[in-house]
């Protein structure tokens, strides 16, 4: 088989889905995965856009704008009509998905340079816009425990999760978040976008909208549940709705190496999980044993984790069962601070979540062999990615 590398990984600033405050407001998600992919040739001018074999794009809700944004978006964008492209959808690692796609046809020898993308724009296509549920399956489930944020209640309940670990984490988040924006680090993965601000002025968009500077642990404790009464899940412990697109120049090495590229990771396997959707938060938690285990690796192994807070309660009972860690702040988990505090644009995530291990395994955590990155996904469809340094 061939070894499939990662050339590059860009995105575009996450920004709040909201009709008057967010910063992209005005902008289509086609247009914001163009300019991704835009930059992604810029960055790499040995790469022109008709030398690739296949774009896979991820994106958890296919209708209205992201009808077929895979297709549709690389057309509007200009690009060769002669490159095929494959819309992915598997919730929210569905960017995850269109990555290991295209790993898989790469390591399989199908074609040598792929693009694998992701995409969420929650504003102009609100999360579950014109879902159908079948009636059977409201007949096998209760359709009160289908909402994401009914599932993170659950899940906090099931792994015995406190409210003031989530508290903890969404703090933390937050702060290595603000961290990483303010030394540059995420320089080397946003693509600037113009956008407006809450007042229409207008300007170049370079950084997450959502992340809070502010964050006070005090603050916290006084919001209210807005899933359950009485509940322990909050706005702050919620990843909040985004906008955003992510993408990554995937290549063989063979060809990396006959055009003189540089890489330092590999694709070394997935795996994916399908559990309870009414817990789909705990997925990660089955993903990784099985790709850990296939991989003959454990949690130990693994020096750099990425792993999506889509709820900080999913989030910790996947750390603390697979033995990762117990408390924010952790050493080597979201390194850059995760969806809580830069959002969490469904389809884009998975992609996303590569970019930025690819990132803080090139500067961070240069000695660490192994990264994991990892997604649960709505109506319970998780993922998870390993990828190995390459000597
Ligand atoms: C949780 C959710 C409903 C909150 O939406 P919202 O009420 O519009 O959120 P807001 O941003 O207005 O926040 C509500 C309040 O919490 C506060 N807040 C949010 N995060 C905070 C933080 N980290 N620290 C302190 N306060 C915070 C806000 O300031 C606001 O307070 P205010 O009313 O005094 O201004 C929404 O973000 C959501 O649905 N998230 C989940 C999305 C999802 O399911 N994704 C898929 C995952 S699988």
């Amino acid at each position: 088989m061939k070894e499939c590398v990662i050339i590059d990984g860009v995105r575009s600033p996450n920004v709040r889905a909201h009709a008057e405050k967010g910063w992209l407001r005005n902008v289509r998600p086609d247009e914001i995965l163009t300019k991704v992919y835009e930059a992604l040739f810029a960055r790499n001018p040995k790469v022109k856009p008709e030398d690739v074999e296949a774009v896979f794009c991820g994106t958890a809700n296919q209708a209205g704008m992201q009808n077929d944004i895979a297709r549709l978006g690389w057309l509007a964008g200009g690009f060769p009509e002669s490159v095929a492209t494959n819309g992915i959808c598997q919730q929210c690692p569905s960017g995850m998905a269109a990555t290991e796609h295209a790993a898989r046809a790469i390591m399989c020898g199908e074609g040598d340079i792929y693009i694998a993308a992701g995409v969420e724009d929650m504003q102009h296509v609100p999360m579950a816009f014109a879902i159908d549920f079948p009636p059977r399956l409201l007949n096998r489930y209760n359709i009160a425990d289908i909402p994401m944020g009914s599932t993170a209640e659950k899940v906090a309940e099931m792994y015995k999760i406190d409210r003031k670990d989530m508290d903890l984490m969404a703090y933390w988040s937050n702060k290595k978040a603000v961290e990483a924006r303010d030394s540059g680090k995420f320089k080397k993965e946003i693509v600037p976008i113009e956008g407006e601000k809450e007042d229409g002025t207008k300007f170049m968009v370079d950084v997450d909208q959502w992340i809070r500077g502010d964050v006070s642990l005090e603050k916290m404790a006084t919001l209210q549940s807005p899933f359950k009464p009485g509940g322990v899940v909050t706005a702050a412990t919620s990843s909040p709705l985004t906008t955003g697109a992510a993408a990554l120049l995937l290549m063989s090495r063979d060809k990396a190496d006959a055009l003189g590229l540089s890489y330092h990771l590999k694709y070394a396997g997935g795996a994916m999980a399908g559990n309870d959707p009414t817990v789909m938060g705990a997925g990660p938690i089955f993903a990784v044993k099985k790709l850990l285990e296939r991989k003959g690796l454990t949690s130990k192994d693994i020096g750099v984790w990425e792993l999506n807070e889509a709820f900080a309660s999913q989030a910790l009972a996947v750390l603390r069962t697979l033995g990762v860690a117990q408390n924010a702040p952790f050493e080597n988990v979201n390194v850059w601070g995760g969806a809580l505090a830069l959002g969490h644009p469904l389809g884009e995530s998975g992609c996303r979540v590569i970019v930025t291990l690819n990132n803080v395994m090139k500067t961070d955590f240069k000695d660490a062999k192994y990264g994991v990155a990892t997604l649960c996904g709505g109506f319970g469809n998780a993922n998870a990615s390993l990828w190995e340094k390459v000597k």
